[in-house]
């Protein structure tokens, strides 16, 4: 039956393009100086251009999905690189969006910007014959802004462990389940294969330069003391409390021991760099950095494990994973938003989906591909990650709205301080919650 469904807007698409064709053709038919009216007139086609992520496979996969969509419609793509940083992403799509620029037709789309971008975008469900319902609710309703769906889910992510099963098993070690854990495992792996000559064995890497995804990590350590979301979901500010600024202190302890000084500089591919280069017995990272673990001429193949990250400790403790992902959103400035919505459906819809998850490991948010054999064999660690979603802790971008952007980089910030040693976890969250409250105007976003 869902199967179906897919099949059916697969179908639906197609029929939509070939309408489009037919009343291009006839308009062409009005000149005919070559006296050529019995040969059908070449299609109209326009050029779409989308803005694809650079981060592993994201711009080959966007790429390679969009030229078919473009072999089957007759259309033509062009596809524009952007930053691999999500807040250099945002920035850039701002100062284009806010200049009404029509260089880009469809937008990659952070989950957290519905709420800051969603009056730049076309409402999506006048074009999408109801193939919303076939995704996730939470995130169709996450995307949805003053009623009008402003993007269309792509994929969906949450933060992971990774770790060297080879190293934890020659050390007589268990994946870690709580952060005091993972730092004694670290320490004992780290100090032991430097004793044994390898030198440049690192503990534990993730994600800790001054941007999006910082907010993400520092999310998940918060979280995962009974910190909270940096603010709730009534728009109350949280931050301010001893189980966040335990959590920062314990990871300002990292620096320089377990976790070199240049993650704090550090994005989604240099951490994989390090850990795919065999330098790292831990990392956090997403589920797109498994596939790519894997590959014939990694080092670490067959050597790697993934789990969900671990918890606190104190009373309220749990293992939190930030939600992230991306969706395809379409600038209400294209020329030819009919086309460009056409090729955010097919990006987002079922056999796409499929055929990413199949060959990148992109994990789907059309809810019918995890009972799908074919993407359950080639991502076998897809069961395990339903734990992972369970766990997911989302960023307070519905509470604070348009303000989302400026909320997370004060955050990020506010946690750096902590972890270049310049500010106690506890200091340095009270500024950040006076700053985060005249913002709000006391909670009112
Ligand atoms: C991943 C997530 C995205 C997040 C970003 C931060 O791309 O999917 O939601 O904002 O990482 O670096």
């Amino acid at each position: 039956m869902k199967t179906y469904t897919g099949l059916l807007l697969v179908i639906g698409l197609a029929t939509a393009a070939g309408c489009k064709k037919e009343s291009s053709n006839s308009s062409a038919k009005t000149v005919d100086p070559a006296g050529k009216a019995d040969k059908p007139a070449a299609p109209a086609s326009a050029e779409i251009s989308i803005s694809c992520g650079s981060v592993g496979k994201d711009y080959d996969t966007c790429k390679s999905g969009a030229d078919l969509w473009a072999k089957k419609t007759g259309n033509t793509v062009k596809v524009v690189t952007s930053p691999t940083s999500s807040s250099e992403k945002l920035a850039l799509a701002q100062q284009m969006l806010a200049s009404g620029a029509t260089d880009v037709d469809v937008f990659s789309t952070d989950v957290v910007w519905p709420g800051i971008l969603g009056t730049f975008f076309l409402d999506l469900k006048e074009y999408s014959a109801g193939a919303e319902k076939a995704h996730f609710e939470s995130i169709i309703a996450n995307n949805t802004v003053d009623g009008k769906l402003v993007a269309l889910p792509w994929y969906t992510d949450a933060g992971l462990l990774y770790y060297r099963k080879d190293l934890l098993d020659k050390y007589q070690a268990q994946p870690p389940t709580t952060w005091e854990e993972l730092t004694a495992t670290a320490k004992k792996v780290q100090d032991g294969e430097r004793k044994a000559g390898n030198k440049d064995l690192w503990g534990f890497v993730f994600q800790g330069k001054a941007y999006e995804g910082l907010t993400c990590n520092a999310l998940e350590w918060v979280a995962s003391y009974g910190g909270g979301t940096i603010v709730g979901n009534d728009g109350k500010v949280t931050i301010n409390n001893p189980e966040a600024a335990a959590a920062l202190d314990l990871v300002a302890s990292w620096i320089g021991t377990i976790t070199p000084s240049g993650a704090l500089n550090y994005e989604e591919e240099e951490s994989r760099a390090l850990f795919q280069s065999g330098k790292a017995v831990f990392m956090r990272n997403w589920p797109y950095a498994y596939q790519l673990s894997q590959a014939a001429e990694s080092p670490i193949k067959d050597k790697v494990g993934v789990t969900v990250l671990p918890k606190g400790s104190g009373a309220s403790a749990r293992s939190a994973a930030t939600m992230g992902g991306w969706n395809l959103s379409v600038s209400k400035f294209s020329k030819h938003p009919k086309e460009a919505a056409e090729l955010a459906l097919y990006l987002t819809g079922p056999e796409e989906q499929k055929r990413r998850a199949i060959t990148a490991g992109y994990q789907p948010t059309i809810k019918s591909l995890y009972e799908d054999k074919e993407v359950l064999a080639a991502n076998p660690s897809f069961a395990m990650l339903q734990g992972s979603f369970a766990n997911s802790v989302p960023r307070p971008s519905t509470a604070t709205k348009g303000l989302y952007n400026q909320v997370s980089s004060a955050f990020f910030n506010a946690v750096q301080k902590v972890l270049n040693k310049q500010a106690k976890g506890k200091d340095a969250l009270a500024e950040l919650a006076e700053k985060l409250d005249g913002m709000s105007h006391g909670g009112k976003w």
